[in-house]
């Protein structure tokens, strides 16, 4: 239930001035870490799944990890998809489980990323789901670090902003102001000159990715200015490295539980820290309170197939609509299941699941839908009923 519209949260952030961290769950050691930190501290909290990292781990396995854990959480928890790289990477992103999609086409020109920011926001909201777009380029640095930013960082232009923000229909935007993602050696220099001069153009949330290495006071500076979300990483992976080696010194033979066993603790020290700088501890109950609960919808459909058709036709039209239906932005799930009756007859049932009741809604007048039930249901199917309802956890 604590999953929460992350809109709702960033806006409620932007309008108090404090900031959410957003922090990238690379593992079950973090997903705990990062939501007991959150809960230590009463703070929302963002759990970042990059499909960058999906080289790392299993994305399906770990987004359901993050969902229940989410779910029991006792504060509100949104869970995002970062660097999206396309529309079908956000469709695959909420159907695995994220309420919000990070598109990140930031390294094409200003009309490229735009037409494709625009196709993500037109499905991620037709499912209620959030968009965070970027504009302006935040590199990359492998490893430890640079003397300076890398060449090929590309700052936001304030103007850019404006019209990329209005024309996509964005909730939240990720700007380039001299940040980095990684570590560089000393700490970056921010134009915060720049991000005065987005903020007053865009007026919605503001997004920081790169937050490592920054200090205490640039961070004051960023708050003031309209960001409401800080992307955290590379500081908790180091950390978490650090915590390894330690183990390793003092059980050069140790086994894997005994060597990760420090992790969870030293990511979670380092959150709260984070959190209580950018001012979102405290803050859980009322965004419970100010904020739409996430909730997702599934709809039972219960219907019998004609006596006469063969069985192997009843088949075909259920796998036809599991895979047709299973496409369908939103569409989280679907399960079909035939029950034989005393009375000889066999009902058949479909059971969807979707990202929300905006999602439910979109699937009824999606063309793959439309076309399903008239080209293969109508023409054979007596009768359907079909009945939506609230999957509570
Ligand atoms: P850092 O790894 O530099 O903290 O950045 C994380 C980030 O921006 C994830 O999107």
């Amino acid at each position: 239930m604590p999953l929460t519209n992350m809109t709702d949260m960033l806006n409620h952030a932007y309008r108090h001035g404090y900031a959410v961290g957003a922090f990238n769950v690379s593992s079950f050691d973090f997903l705990e870490g990062v939501l007991t930190a959150a809960e230590n501290c009463r703070a929302p909290v963002v759990l970042n799944l990059p499909e960058t990292h999906a080289a790392h781990y299993n994305f399906d396995m770990l987004m359901a990890a993050a969902l229940t854990g989410a779910r029991r959480a006792a504060i509100p928890v949104a869970i995002c998809l970062d660097h999206g790289s396309s529309l079908s990477a956000a469709v695959n992103g909420i159907k695995a489980g994220c309420n919000a999609v990070m598109i990140d086409a930031s390294a094409l020109p200003l009309d490229e990323n735009l037409r494709c920011t625009k196709e993500v926001v037109d499905m991620a909201h037709a499912c209620g789901v959030t968009v965070e777009g970027e504009l302006g380029y935040v590199p990359w640095v492998a490893g430890d670090g640079e003397e300076k930013p890398p060449e090929d960082i590309a700052y936001t232009l304030p103007a850019e902003a404006k019209a990329y923000a209005e024309r996509s229909g964005i909730d939240c935007l990720a700007v380039s102001i001299g940040t980095v993602h990684g570590l560089l050696r000393g700490t970056p220099r921010l134009d915060i000159t720049r991000l005065a001069k987005i903020s007053e153009a865009v007026g919605i949330p503001l997004v920081i990715h790169g937050g490592t290495g920054l200090g205490d006071d640039q961070f004051r500076k960023l708050i003031a200015h309209g960001v409401a979300k800080i992307n955290y990483y590379t500081a908790l992976a180091d950390v978490a490295g650090a915590s390894i080696r330690t183990q390793l010194q003092s059980h050069p033979h140790g086994s894997y539980p005994q060597l990760t066993s420090g992790v969870r603790d030293a990511i979670g020290a380092q959150i709260e820290r984070m959190i209580r700088l950018w001012g979102s501890g405290g803050r859980a109950a009322e965004v419970l309170q100010q904020c739409r609960p996430w909730q997702e919808v599934e709809q039972i459909a219960l219907y019998n197939m004609p006596d006469k058709m063969a069985e192997t036709e009843v088949t075909a039209i259920l796998q036809q609509g599991m895979a047709t239906l299973g496409r369908i932005p939103g569409v989280r799930k679907v399960r079909a299941g035939k029950s034989r009756q005393p009375d000889g007859h066999d009902h058949y049932c479909w059971i969807i699941r979707f990202a929300s009741q905006e999602a439910a809604d979109h699937y009824r007048t999606h063309p793959s839908y439309l076309r399903f039930i008239d080209k293969s249901l109508r023409p054979v199917l007596p009768d359907l009923l079909t009945v939506d309802y609230i999957a509570a956890e």
